[in-house]
């Protein structure tokens, strides 16, 4: 069945070891849009790979992986990523990774772009993975972007970055940072180029092809809703339509090919980066923290942790379509005594079930909660959906009830074996 994976929260829900866990019933993993701000944890047997452009479906042999044209991608950043994966014994051979020639790239100026923008912003800064991606849309949208296939002329993409670095370089110097040399950056985007051009085709028709021949397609998001430049809490959120209409116009692929949107969430809440969170909590942050949980796979941030919000969870699914939930870190919750859930907003005395568009709303948000009772028990050896306590079935029960979709997946260990089905 065709399937769009997709982030119910503000990211980091756990998308990589699903899709890692479906793959093995999928013909093509596809990243659509994003681009390295997104760090995809998955751990198989006993190996944790971090991926941040390359679909996670590159840790099996035989399927196929594509980055699609709504992907921005630093080419120096995923030359370095080719090579740790490649050091810890993957092959990545042309046809097993295919890269749209559509695809818009990240070039280094635009990550100090990126951190020249946080700086001005300063006490209001989104807290950005300073990987240059809303520079990188940025330009793509302003029409002045460079893409894969364009470094089939070498004279234009020579004078494009010279013009870019020349306009960004009087940006940086306004901020007292590094400028740049135009002959440097073309020699270090080559080279980097250079490396993946035998990857580089129209990814458009070899997806077609697969979607005529009845293959299986697995879409991999980044991101999460709440982080959608359209859907999330804007302006904290990253640059791109991390929802599921993001799959079709990041790929080519028409919304008809699309049969599931397997939704991902983590049993609580996280965000990492700033803006609004409704229903962070400090012990619960502390409590993980302290097991070494919840720190960012790409920066290495924190991240907040808070109590599980169906507000959101309700929005995400219905933006997304989604028609299974994944559930992912519910062992997090394995030792307390009650659990709190998230029903509705409380805003100036209104209840709200769904969250409010106007920024300064956020921030008078009262969380309206429900206690349920914990099963304080270990569940990270589950094998089955039937072995989880009867408290945690409940919990998940509750969860699926007020987000208006059903549970298809559960995690209860970071290991692609600690998935189960339900
Ligand atoms: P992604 O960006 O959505 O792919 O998620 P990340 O990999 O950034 O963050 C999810 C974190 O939770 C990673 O450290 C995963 O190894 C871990 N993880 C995923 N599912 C589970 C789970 O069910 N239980 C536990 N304990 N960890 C999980
Ligand atoms: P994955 O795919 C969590 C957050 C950043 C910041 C905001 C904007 O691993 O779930 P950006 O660099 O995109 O301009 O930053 O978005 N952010 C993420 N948070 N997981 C991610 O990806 C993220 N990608 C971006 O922290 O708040
Ligand atoms: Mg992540």
């Amino acid at each position: 069945m065709n399937t769009i994976i997709t982030g119910l929260q503000w990211g980091d829900e756990g998308k990589g070891k699903i899709v890692d866990f479906l793959t093995a019933s999928a013909d093509v993993v596809i990243r659509s849009q994003g681009g390295n701000n997104a760090g995809h944890t998955v751990i198989t047997r006993g190996i944790k790979y971090i991926l941040h452009l390359l679909p996670s479906g590159i840790l099996w042999d035989d399927k196929i992986n594509v980055i699609g044209n709504g992907v921005v991608i630093d080419p120096v950043g995923l030359v370095e990523e080719i090579q740790r994966v490649e050091a810890q014994g993957v092959a990545i051979t042309p046809a097993k990774l295919l890269i749209s020639d559509r695809a818009h790239i990240v070039l280094p100026i635009h990550k100090e772009l990126d951190a020249a923008r946080e700086i001005a912003l300063g006490a209001h800064k989104i807290g950005t993975t300073k990987r240059g991606i809303g520079p990188a849309y940025a330009d793509k949208i302003n029409r002045c972007g460079l893409r894969m296939a364009d470094f089939a002329d070498r004279a234009f993409v020579t004078a494009r970055i010279t013009q870019r670095v020349a306009e960004a370089n009087e940006i940086l110097a306004r901020c007292g940072l590094p400028t740049y040399e135009a002959a440097a950056v073309c020699a270090e985007v080559f080279c980097a180029i250079e490396r993946l051009l035998p990857h580089v085709t129209n990814t458009i028709p070899v997806l077609h092809a697969a979607w005529q021949a009845k293959q299986t397609l697995l879409f991999e998001g980044a991101q999460g809703t709440l982080l959608d430049v359209d859907f999330g809490t804007y302006p904290f959120v990253t640059s791109s339509n991390t929802t599921a209409g993001g799959a079709c116009t990041g790929s080519g692929l028409p919304p008809m090919a699309i049969e599931r949107v397997i939704g991902v969430c983590k049993a609580y809440t996280t965000r990492v980066g700033a803006g609004p969170f409704p229903t962070v909590d400090e012990g619960l942050s502390d409590y993980l923290h302290g097991l070494g949980r919840e720190f960012g796979a790409t920066t290495g941030r924190p991240r907040g942790c808070g109590w599980l919000d169906t507000v959101l969870l309700r929005f995400a699914c219905m933006v997304n379509g989604v028609t299974g939930l994944a559930v992912t870190n519910l062992d997090g919750l394995d030792a307390y005594d009650t659990l709190q859930i998230c029903t509705g907003y409380d805003i100036d005395g209104t209840l709200h079930p769904l969250p409010p568009a106007e920024r300064d709303a956020w921030d008078r948000i009262v969380p309206v909660y429900e206690t349920l009772p914990g099963w304080k028990c270990d569940t990270t050896g589950c094998t089955q959906f039937g072995d989880l306590p009867t408290q945690a079935q409940t919990y998940l029960a509750r969860l699926a009830e007020l987000c208006g979709a059903p549970i298809a997946f559960v995690g209860v260990g970071p290991d692609r074996a600690q998935t189960l089905t339900a």
